[in-house]
């Protein structure tokens, strides 16, 4: 039987999900932080669709270029605490205070000189962390790559640089059929039949949480087989409880995200200031 690189040897120990598509959006993403007057990049898509996952593996590549990269993870668990999202990467003292933060930021970025700092769900970016984002931008050598479900959900300055056009915006749409059906091969470790390709295909759309979470569901539930050396699905595409309830609890939190932004994209226009971002200290950390 052929080894499925999906197959969990436990559940902390989970494989990875090969990287699949995505080339020519990738190279749009490097290729606009790399430019000389690259200075941001918003990367848009539904939920699930593989944002993180494209800044991830743009950021990784910049790293092993020499750039030092920071990755900012904005969210639900810091979205209402004021540099909750950076105070993992502020000295002790300046976490409290803006200032200080600020002062911090404009030094780290002053000696860095390839420096991208890419923020995931920068729609749920807590309003002090937001306004460090200006002085970052107005730092000649630093580059902004960040996540958000819609361009229009950007905050300012992002958002003000996006409607000027002064933003690259790479938007992803679903994995098309060739990257679901290479990406189904890949994870499986060998050839998938035809039908339950298509099965797949239809269940997830393309979208790539969907798809990764119905594979591994159909696998735990054990519907998913290796016979006679091809891949083969019983019946319909699994979500076990649990994964029905991550994927749910993502989806939600993402909804939930566009009407908070929505509500705070005016209060957040208003309220922009000076500031800096935080230390480049850390460099890229792995994928998921
Ligand atoms: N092109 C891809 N190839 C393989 N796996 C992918 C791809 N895009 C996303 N994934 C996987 O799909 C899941 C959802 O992707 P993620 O980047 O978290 O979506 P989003 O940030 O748009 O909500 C993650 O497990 C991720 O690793
Ligand atoms: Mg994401």
């Amino acid at each position: 039987m052929a080894t499925s690189t999906l197959l969990p040897r436990s559940a902390a120990d989970r494989p990875s999900w090969p990287l699949t598509g995505r080339r020519a959006e990738l190279d749009l993403v490097l290729d606009a932080l790399r430019s000389d007057s690259g200075k941001a990049v918003l990367v848009t898509g539904a939920p699930g669709v593989g944002k993180s996952r494209l800044a991830r593996e743009a950021t990784e590549r910049l790293a092993a270029d020499g750039w030092t990269t920071t990755w900012v993870a904005a969210g639900p668990a810091t979205r209402d605490t004021p540099l909750g999202a950076v105070a993992h990467l502020l000295p002790r003292d300046a976490v409290g205070e803006p200032g200080r933060a600020v002062e911090h930021v404009r030094a780290a970025v002053a000696r860095t000189p390839r420096l991208v700092v890419a923020v995931d769900d920068v729609q749920l970016l807590d309003h002090t962390t937001v306004s460090l984002l200006g002085p970052l931008l107005d730092a000649a050598p630093a580059r902004l790559l960040v996540t958000a479900p819609e361009a229009g959900l950007a905050p300012d300055p992002l958002g003000a640089l996006w409607r000027a056009g002064r933003a690259e915006v790479v938007e992803l749409g679903r994995l098309d059929d060739l990257a679901v059906d290479t990406l189904l091969h890949r994870a499986l470790g060998g050839p998938v039949a035809g039908a339950t390709t298509l099965a797949f295909l239809d269940a997830s759309d393309g979208n790539a949480l969907y798809l990764r979470e119905m594979v591994l569901g159909s696998l735990t539930a054990g519907a998913l087989h290796e016979v006679d050396g091809v891949w083969r699905l019983e019946g319909t595409p699994q979500l076990s409880g649990v994964l029905r309830s991550v994927v749910q609890a993502r989806l939600s939190r993402s909804s939930e995200s566009r009407s908070r932004a929505d509500r705070a994209s005016s209060r957040a226009a208003s309220s922009m200031s000076g500031g800096a971002w935080p230390s480049a200290s850390s460099r890229s950390s792995a994928t998921r």
